[in-house]
């Protein structure tokens, strides 16, 4: 059971595991991306019914453009699949879709693809949700850094605040909890300055076997954290 106090506003999800789960089956790794893909829609139909604010879906990171082209072409063709599939839902469910990384590098009928779903969906009012798409962590820092130089910004003006509004998560909030399916216990550049503060959760299961069931799962454990920020717990005892 879920309380309806604490559900984290902000989750992000470092969606792993899906070329193992077709090795384990003999299956070429893009039938993981493919099933993975399912589970993207069941998880986004989830979170939007819990009320979450903001979902972060990590798809594709920098250091994934080194895999195999055919890999990466498939992944793609996936991607661009999935998001015009999914356009009918945004609307349906107000979710908000929004775009963070180095899009630039992506298939150009899919940089197009996503600016329109982002146009189409910027005046609603439920969920957002962000894809991680040719998106680092600290790629998105050093972008941050040159757009602050860039904007002639002085030193002694500069703040943690002002500095957060030239990442590409401008204005939304950190996110509360990262879930990381597939064993791996590793950010792999996924929010390195939005994370500092996230609870971190890590599950075994392979992301194409990540069911709603399991995000409870995961959701669950978050409600038990004591976030205390660096500093004591609310009930705790002063010296
Ligand atoms: C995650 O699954 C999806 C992407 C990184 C695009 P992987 O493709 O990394 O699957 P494993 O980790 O090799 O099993
Ligand atoms: C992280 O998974 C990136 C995404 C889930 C998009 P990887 O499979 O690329 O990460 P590593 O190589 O195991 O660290
Ligand atoms: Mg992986």
């Amino acid at each position: 059971m879920l309380s309806t106090g604490r559900i984290p506003k902000h989750i992000g999800i470092i969606m792993d595991g899906n070329g193992r789960w077709a090795e384990l089956r003999g299956l070429p790794r893009i039938e993981g991306h493919r099933r993975g893909a399912e589970r993207v829609k069941e998880i986004t139909r989830t979170a939007s019914e819990l009320g979450i604010k903001v979902l972060t879906l990590y798809a594709f990171s920098i250091e994934n453009w080194q895999r195999p082209s055919l890999e990466v072409i498939t992944l793609m063709k996936l991607l661009e699949f999935y998001l015009k599939k999914q356009l009918s839902e945004f609307m349906e469910k107000g979710i908000v879709f929004k775009a963070i990384g180095e899009r630039w590098r992506l298939p150009e009928d899919i940089q197009d693809f996503i600016r329109k779903t982002e146009e189409m969906t910027a005046s609603n009012k439920g969920m957002t949700l962000i894809a991680a798409l040719s998106y680092s962590g600290r790629n998105e820092i050093v972008r941050a850094v040159k757009k602050v130089i860039n904007a002639g910004i002085k030193p002694e003006e500069l703040t943690e605040e002002s500095f957060s509004s030239y990442l590409d998560t401008a204005g939304c909030l950190a996110p509360d909890l990262i879930i990381r399916t597939s064993g791996e216990m590793r950010l792999s550049n996924f929010m390195i300055w939005q994370g500092a503060y996230s609870e971190l959760y890590f599950t075994e299961t392979l992301w194409p076997d990540f069911t709603k069931d399991e995000f409870m799962l995961a959701i669950q454990d978050y409600q038990q954290r004591d976030r205390r920020f660096g500093a004591i717990s609310a009930g705790a005892n002063a010296p």
